[in-house]
């Protein structure tokens, strides 16, 4: 229709052709007659709603379109995504994996997958020898975040791409940091795009989805979307319809979550009780550049080492009064976390909060944690 995001996300759904109705109708059927002879009615090809529905079908469609994909799955979870993913590889494959990533796809990895005989090798993907020195005959998938969660490091996806594909390997973003508002990993050379739609395309703290988008149609797509159909894992009419209602202020809401934080960064870069903020759009960010060059803008994810140890970084959410102490990010709320106690084996510093910058005023937010640090 247009290559405006704005535009494309507000008409994401056609006027309902039998009532006008603006809000597409919410499909709960799971069964639609269709010919005896075996045909389905009409152009749809809706027969049964794990195969497709059209509150689904609709968001495929839009997460393709905004993610410049040509095919997409919507799932139970992000983490589903990636388990369909893995699933899809065969025994004997590699994967070269980011070493900082959401730490549930580590465990999915090294608990369940490693015993079925696909092995990963953890690199640190800002290091573009490690991943060179990484690759294998038998390397298949190179699977990363960027920014990742939660150190909030930038990988060059274009860089990695190059290194994945003289090696026949497919390239996999992870890209529900940045979103496809912020950065189109598709476009800068990856295969595979996957994203939570729990965080910011959905964005009301009341969705849990998934969604793998492809750039091509090809071998290992049609595998995918057979293990899709065949295994079950999609998402249900009432959460497609739920995130693309949130899809419909995406591009907004993401540029007010990213204008916040660095309002919020700013004020805590230089505050003598912060050791560090990592925020990929302030200076201070070892990838800055990269972040200027691969984003068009941020997220509202941060995170924020204060100097002290665990009982510091506790101390100071517990003073906290407008951000609550909870896990996930990419919602209207402001969230914090101290996030080494919620990992499995984690390596991550004690003194470190995760921080998610929600869409209250950010002179609120900041003032906020300026009492809670005084
Ligand atoms: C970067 C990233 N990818 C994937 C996931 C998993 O998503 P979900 O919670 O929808 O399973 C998360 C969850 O926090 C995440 O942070």
């Amino acid at each position: 229709m247009t290559n405006q995001t704005e535009t494309n996300s507000v008409h994401s759904t056609p006027i309902d052709p039998t009532t006008g109705a603006i809000v597409p109708p919410l499909v709960f059927t799971t069964t639609f007659e269709y010919e005896a002879t075996g045909q389905p009615h009409g152009d749809d090809e809706y027969i049964y709603t794990r195969n497709r529905n059209p509150n689904r079908l609709a968001l495929e469609k839009t997460i393709a379109t905004l993610e410049h994909g040509v095919l997409a799955h919507a799932v139970p979870s992000g983490s589903s995504a990636m388990m369909t993913i893995f699933q899809a590889l065969r025994p004997g494959d590699h994967i070269v994996s980011s070493d900082d990533m959401y730490f549930g796809i580590r465990v999915q990895l090294n608990e369940f997958f490693a015993p079925w005989g696909i092995e990963t090798t953890f690199v640190d993907m800002s290091d573009l020898e490690a991943v060179k020195g990484a690759m294998r005959p038998e390397t298949k998938l190179v699977i990363f975040e960027s920014p990742t969660n939660p150190m909030i490091r930038l990988a060059d996806i274009q860089a990695i791409a190059d290194i994945a594909h003289e090696h026949d390997a497919l390239v996999l973003v992870d890209n529900t940091v940045a979103t496809p508002i912020a950065q189109n990993p598709l476009k800068l050379g990856a295969d595979i795009s996957v994203i939570s739609l729990t965080k910011y395309i959905a964005g009301h703290h009341d969705v849990l989805g998934g969604v793998i988008i492809f750039k091509e149609q090809n071998e290992f797509a049609d595998r995918v979307t057979r293990l899709v159909k065949i295994g079950g894992a999609v998402l249900s009419p009432m959460m497609c319809w739920l995130t693309l209602r949130g899809i419909q202020t995406l591009s907004y809401r993401v540029r007010a979550h990213s204008d916040n934080a660095l309002k919020v960064a700013s004020a805590l870069a230089d505050h003598p009780k912060i050791e560090r903020v990592l925020y990929p759009h302030h200076p201070s960010h070892p990838q800055y550049d990269l972040a200027c060059r691969q984003m068009r803008v941020g997220s509202g994810l941060m995170s924020i080492q204060v100097v002290g140890g665990r009982e510091e970084a506790v101390g100071l959410v517990q003073r906290l009064k407008l951000f609550t102490s909870a896990t996930s990010f990419g919602g209207t709320h402001s969230l914090i976390e101290q996030r080494e106690s919620i990992e499995e084996n984690s390596t991550t510093p004690p003194n470190l909060l995760r921080v998610s910058i929600g869409l209250e005023n950010p002179d609120d937010l900041i003032a906020d944690m300026e009492q809670a640090l005084s």
